[in-house]
């Protein structure tokens, strides 16, 4: 996108925003402080427009999940439901963004969002008029209409997708680890937190052990990028159930969680 402007994305990880074993429950004070930076964030950086992107966490993933295990594919009534549960949680982050002054507008994906004959398209063209309104779009995961019938479009899907077309310089996941490990901190007791990584390497790392899930769903996160074909873009992983994490990040000075460059 041509601008005088820099231009981040950010993606607030289901399990940060709530809490994942809890259906339907806000992480309330997490949600709150989290706007606080974003607004603080914003307001000594001018010249920085931002999109958010948010995820399910226990908001979408029960509803889909229940409809796989009973109707075994996404319905009609599983569609309507997911989408207005996902809108819901959506809701309630809107207000809090506009409550700290960011203002925001609610893009839901299903309304721009497609599959058709196989291709994911979406009207990009929306999200950048928005932003050069000085609106700060919020976008989540969500359901969508694909070929005959209907499918789940994660927040990090969008994410990819928009750092590549909007062009940004920054993504920052905001999730429940700090950053990517070189192996399962749960299970090895000398794993070490990686502070910088080139995308390139990321394969190596990932599948350089036995186990496929050794460095966790953030591995894999990270890989997926490269099917995107995200180039030029700085990509931070951080750990948002700690306070001040998602403003260190933004601003981008000092070291927190892993910086992974595309
Ligand atoms: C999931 O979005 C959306 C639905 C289940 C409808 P994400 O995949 O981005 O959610 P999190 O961040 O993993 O919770």
């Amino acid at each position: 996108m041509r601008s005088n402007y820099t231009y981040k994305i950010v993606k607030l990880g289901g399990s940060v925003i709530t809490f994942k074993d809890r259906p339907m429950s806000i992480r309330y004070d997490v949600v709150r402080y989290l706007a606080s930076e974003l607004a603080y964030f914003l307001s000594g950086y001018p010249d920085t427009r931002l999109v958010l992107i948010h995820g399910g966490g226990s908001f979408g993933h029960p509803v889909v999940h229940e409809c796989l295990e009973t109707r075994g594919e996404i319905d009609v009534e599983c569609f309507s439901k997911t989408s207005y549960t996902m809108m819901s949680l959506n809701t309630y982050l809107i207000k809090e963004l506009n409550d700290v002054g960011i203002k925001s507008v609610s893009i839901p994906p299903h309304t721009i969002f497609r599959r058709e004959v196989g291709r994911l398209t979406y009207e990009s063209d929306l999200i950048r008029k928005y932003l050069m309104r000085g609106l700060t779009p919020v976008l989540y995961g969500d359901v969508i209409l694909s070929n005959g019938s209907f499918e789940v479009i994660s927040g990090d899907t969008i994410a990819w997708l928009l750092a590549k077309d909007l062009s940004v310089g920054e993504l920052i996941f905001v999730t429940d680890v700090d950053g990517l490990f070189d192996k399962d901190p749960k299970k090895y007791a000398d794993a070490k937190l990686i502070d910088f990584i080139h995308a390139s390497s990321l394969a190596e790392l990932t599948f350089s052990t036995n186990e496929y899930d050794v460095t966790g769903s953030m591995g894999l996160k990270l890989v997926e990028g490269l099917k995107y074909d995200v180039r030029g873009v700085k990509v931070r992983v951080v750990n948002g159930l700690i306070r001040g994490n998602l403003y260190k990040s933004l601003v981008g000075g000092s070291t927190v969680g892993t910086v992974v460059e595309y």
